[in-house]
């Protein structure tokens, strides 16, 4: 999956929505320390910077060297590249040892992970009590009527271009594995349903659209999901180039602790 996101990384830099600031606080009230959070799947390091408003100390890793490399430098935050086959112990040393992080997030990443492998993880290196893992992502964008109706129809036409991965994130992660005890925002099978609002161009929807993991493997395989005309009618419905819309991201988040 890393090379997926290689390609991917300058325009999703560019498109992608901005988790809200409340989120992290939210979720720092919840941890019982503050010293030490570990931000996975890092990306250009969005979450990692807003958990660094209430943590001493982020780590934040990511597989991919060219999404690192859009990384926004902080002093709290210490970017690191892992590779896909680091060991379980490389992990735990790296991040100082076990049961002492304080907060895991996963922006957007957790349905591309070897879940069993990453909560292994995740439990050995959580403060007990008192640590948390979240995990959340968004799946899609709400204009207007006309425009979603478009985008639906789109969307369909992409399905067989995500990764079997993916499903989680076209699920809301509703179905997605969360072997972890409820902190009060979201729990398996029941994730707590989050808004993102975004002003945005037209443009930046495009970019947005674009960015999206089915849409760079169909390009791979010769197919290209936005065809001129659709953009136009896309472009239509939202009212044209210089108009500004409020969009909202629809996002969804599980967030759990461990006893033992
Ligand atoms: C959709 S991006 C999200 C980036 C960032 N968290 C955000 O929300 O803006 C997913 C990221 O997960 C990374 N990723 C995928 N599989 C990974 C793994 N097994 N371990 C760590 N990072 C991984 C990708 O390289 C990519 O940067």
């Amino acid at each position: 999956m890393a090379g997926l996101f290689d390609k991917q990384a300058e325009t999703y830099l560019q498109a992608r929505p901005t988790y809200p600031s409340e989120w992290y606080s939210m979720l720092a009230a919840r941890t019982s320390h503050h010293s030490l959070a570990w931000d996975v799947g890092t990306g250009n390091g969005q979450a990692a910077l807003g958990v660094a408003e209430h943590y001493e100390q982020v780590i934040a890793t990511d597989v991919s060297e060219a999404q690192l490399s859009f990384a926004m430098p902080h002093p709290r935050v210490r970017y690191v590249h892992t590779s896909q086959s680091m060991s379980e112990d490389e992990m735990v040393a790296l991040m100082g040892g076990k049961n002492h992080v304080d907060l895991i997030t996963v922006a957007t990443a957790v349905h591309w992970f070897d879940l069993p492998k990453f909560y292994k993880l995740a439990k050995r290196l959580l403060r007990k009590p008192g640590g948390i893992l979240a995990v959340w992502a968004y799946n899609g964008m709400v204009v207007s009527p006309e425009f979603n109706t478009i985008s639906k129809r789109l969307r369909e036409k992409a399905l067989r271009f995500w990764h079997a991965d993916a499903k989680y994130i076209i699920e809301g992660y509703r179905n997605l594995p969360f072997p972890f005890e409820s902190v009060g925002l979201g729990h398996e099978g029941e994730p707590l349903q989050l808004d993102i609002p975004k002003e945005l161009l037209f443009e930046g929807c495009l970019k947005f659209l674009k960015s999206s993991s089915a849409f760079t493997s169909a390009k791979e395989q010769g197919v290209d999901l936005l065809s001129e005309a659709e953009i136009k009618e896309l472009e239509s419905s939202w009212g044209g180039p210089n108009k500004v819309r409020t969009v909202t991201y629809k996002a969804f988040m599980l967030a759990g602790t461990v006893t033992e």
